[in-house]
């Protein structure tokens, strides 16, 4: 896990997604004018999204990881920008977080409710939001009916949740939301926002790592999922669910 960190921590972002993704969700709330929104940024990472946010909203945010090394990151990036006293970072869990009731406006998480499984984080947070606050979630998807069985059979292992947008958005309305807006992230927000990043970082990564064979495993396995996203890209993506918690 180590290893993992210290692959990631010095990349912008952790998984697929960017600055224009980010306000693109944004653009598909009707937000409230003229109050300091309370946002919750849920499997944060170093903060990507968290700074784009503060940054084009009158907002508190509290981001949360499991991992100290991420938010880490994200308090040095907040202060050099000057951001730093609108950003609060709590260390804990997802799936036990010690929020009040109804204390959100929006929850956010970009590629992270897998950690705890979509229906299980969508259940569980929705009590943090008040009524009539948003969710925003991106999360592994589907975005054709059919595709290769090697593709099929991969991400049925890695999560078995994988599903079409269609079916996420019926678990949302069952589990009192209400659609706000749907889209998918393009190619871009994988190759040149998360995976050429990271790759960049292949080889200081294996030199500040002494070379062992832990490290390049790390990083074969790595190459590996960026060549399946090269090969069956067509057939997944995340997919960005932004929905209403039901008045
Ligand atoms: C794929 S990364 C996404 C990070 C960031 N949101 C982004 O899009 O760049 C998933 C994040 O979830 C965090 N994470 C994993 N399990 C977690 C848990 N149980 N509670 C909180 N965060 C967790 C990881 O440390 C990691 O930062």
């Amino acid at each position: 896990m180590q290893l993992i960190i210290d692959l990631h921590k010095h990349t912008e972002r952790q998984g697929p997604g960017s600055v224009s993704d980010t306000l693109r969700a944004l653009d598909l709330m009707n937000l409230p004018n003229g109050q300091t929104l309370k946002i919750a940024d849920i499997g944060c990472g170093t903060g990507g999204q968290t700074l784009t946010l503060v940054q084009h909203l009158d907002a508190e945010i509290t981001a949360v990881d499991l991992f100290p090394e991420f938010l880490e990151e994200l308090k040095s990036n907040a202060k050099k920008l000057g951001l730093k006293s609108r950003i609060k970072t709590l260390d804990a869990s997802m799936d036990n977080l010690p929020f009040h009731p109804g204390k959100f406006d929006i929850i956010w998480s970009e590629g992270a409710i897998y950690n705890i499984g979509f229906e299980r984080g969508i259940k569980l947070w929705k009590k943090y939001l008040k009524e009539g606050g948003y969710l925003a979630v991106s999360e592994i998807t589907w975005i054709t009916a059919e595709r290769p069985n090697e593709i099929e059979t991969f991400w049925t292992a890695e999560y078995p949740e994988i599903d079409t947008a269609s079916n996420k958005i019926r678990l949302l309305e069952n589990n009192g939301y209400t659609l706000a807006g749907y889209f998918y992230l393009s190619r871009e927000s994988w190759m040149d926002h998360y995976y050429k990043p990271l790759e960049a970082g292949f080889d200081s990564f294996l030199q500040r790592n002494g070379n062992t064979e832990l490290a390049k495993k790390v990083i074969a396995d790595t190459k590996a999922e960026i060549e399946l996203y090269r090969k069956f890209g067509a057939s997944y993506s995340y997919g960005f669910y932004i929905a209403r918690k039901a008045f």
